[in-house]
């Protein structure tokens, strides 16, 4: 072990990445001044102390027990207007078509998130923010590599909390044994499997994330560093051996970040969509990743959206084409304090889920977490509810992290026990889990 796992950081970024009150904050706080709330901001919810009422043209709107929002117009809406269309991560997911005809209306999703799950960590031990992995700290979460017990974990996230996804971060040194274009290291890759086969036999979804900041020591893909051919080797590599198995989604990217080229990062993700599709993985869901850490905050104004939207499968359709976005609830949204101070609702899931509406677009929030304290369970619920409630273009979520991390470290998920008896953290117990009801503003 070159490092020790159980002390880094969620995922080795920088704390501090966020300066100054979002906009959307002073937005609210100026229309809590005047009394009533602006068209889309929030009027009430559990623990609310603001503005219950909302300015001319906009209806007071109860979403869930957490959250009541202003929403244009004039009539009472209190339910969710559009029947579940799809269930329980059954079904592959609606086929992206172009805009709605249900652009610019709130809240038609079902209000059941269809993926929902954890981060297994572990394979992405030893990988920096700046993309440099060393292979042999990549740790396992499974017992017979002397890790974690990575199998218990994720049938008891299945079978009692109603988990039906997670993803599995690896670095990309390790898939190949640190060699730059080389081919996959099938040593390596049979740990990795075991994971990803464990994963399967849970009846699971499983994403394969590969944890490399979109870069590769220091170097960024397509930009200096390697090739957006050697990615794209990579991945039809990996697709190859998953393309008949449904249940695998391809995360192409962990979090690029200080990306200078967003178009040319576009063309590097295009590179790997094509070769996964080529490699005969004609159907599973991709994963498309933005710039400033995959930020679901600023995906749209920092030019990832418009972008990505350039990626389309070999028939230029974008089928199974999903934006991947990642959001923490702390003050830096960094994802390392304990406390919560923020549910993301107004400066990023709002515009978010509109511009996908408008879009004809969906997104998956696949990192997300918080400390186990009151502030998180408050905020974190909040977060999970609004979600559900635009389940239509928000796939789900899955939280940060279980896996090899020990019980000490501040965002855990890890369950206390083993074999056959679990117990959940209190964040996973009383928001994040399926079962906890956060989804239906009706936390136990
Ligand atoms: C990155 O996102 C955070 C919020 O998630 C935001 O505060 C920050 O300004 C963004 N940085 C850039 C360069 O867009
Ligand atoms: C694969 O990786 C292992 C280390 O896990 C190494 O010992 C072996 O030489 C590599 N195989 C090839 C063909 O490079
Ligand atoms: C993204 O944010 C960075 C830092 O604020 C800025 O330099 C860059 O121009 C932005 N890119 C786009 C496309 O808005």
């Amino acid at each position: 072990m070159a490092s020790n796992p159980f002390t880094q950081s969620h995922n080795g970024q920088m704390p501090l990445r966020t300066t100054g009150i979002p906009l959307a904050l002073i937005a609210l706080a100026a229309s809590l001044v005047r009394g009533q709330g602006a068209v889309w901001s929030q009027c009430g919810g559990i623990g609310w102390a603001g503005a219950t009422t909302c300015v001319s043209g906009s209806v007071c709107t109860v979403l869930n027990d957490y959250y009541s929002q202003c929403v244009p117009g004039t009539a009472t809406t209190t339910t969710p207007t559009s029947p579940p269309t799809t269930t329980g991560g059954s079904t592959t997911t609606s086929t992206a078509t172009g805009p709605s005809s249900t652009c610019g209306t709130p809240a038609p999703g079902s209000g059941t998130l269809q993926l929902v799950g954890v981060n297994i960590a572990g394979f992405d031990f030893g990988c920096n923010s700046d993309g440099s992995c060393t292979a042999s700290a990549a740790y396992p979460p499974l017992t017979q590599y002397y890790g974690k017990d990575g199998k218990g974990q994720m049938t008891h996230f299945v079978n009692d909390d109603g988990y039906n996804v997670f993803r599995l971060p690896v670095g990309w040194q390790f898939l190949t044994n640190n060699v730059l274009g080389g081919s996959i290291n099938q040593t390596n890759m049979a740990e990795y499997d075991a994971l990803v086969q464990t994963c399967l036999g849970t009846g699971a979804w499983c994403i394969i994330d590969i944890h490399n900041y979109a870069r590769w020591d220091s170097g960024i893909i397509g930009q200096g560093g390697p090739t957006n051919e050697q990615f794209a080797a990579t991945w039809g590599e990996l697709a190859a051996m998953y393309k008949d198995t449904q249940k695998v989604i391809f995360g192409i990217m962990n979090e690029p970040h200080d990306i200078p080229d967003i178009n040319l990062w576009a063309g590097s993700v295009q590179a790997a969509v094509t070769a996964i599709r080529n490699a005969g993985a004609t159907t599973q869901m991709i994963l498309l990743p933005g710039n400033n850490w995959t930020s679901a905050e600023t995906f749209i104004s920092n030019g990832s959206a418009d972008a990505l939207m350039k990626v389309v499968n070999p028939d230029g359709s974008v089928t199974n084409l999903i934006f991947d976005v990642h959001k923490y609830l702390d003050s830096d949204n960094s994802g390392t304090n304990a406390e919560c101070v923020t549910n993301n609702i107004a400066n990023a899931w709002e515009p978010l889920t509109q511009w996908l509406r408008c879009n004809g677009r969906q997104a998956f929030n696949t990192e997300t977490g918080g400390g186990n304290t009151a502030s998180c369970v408050t905020f974190m619920c909040q977060q999970i509810a609004y979600q559900a409630q635009n389940s239509d273009v928000i796939l789900g979520y899955v939280g940060w992290a279980a896996g090899n991390f020990d019980v000490s470290y501040v965002l855990s998920e890890l369950p206390a026990g083993s074999g056959s008896s679990w117990t959940d953290t209190t964040l996973v117990a009383q928001c994040m889990s399926p079962k906890a009801g956060a989804q239906k503003g009706s936390t136990s």
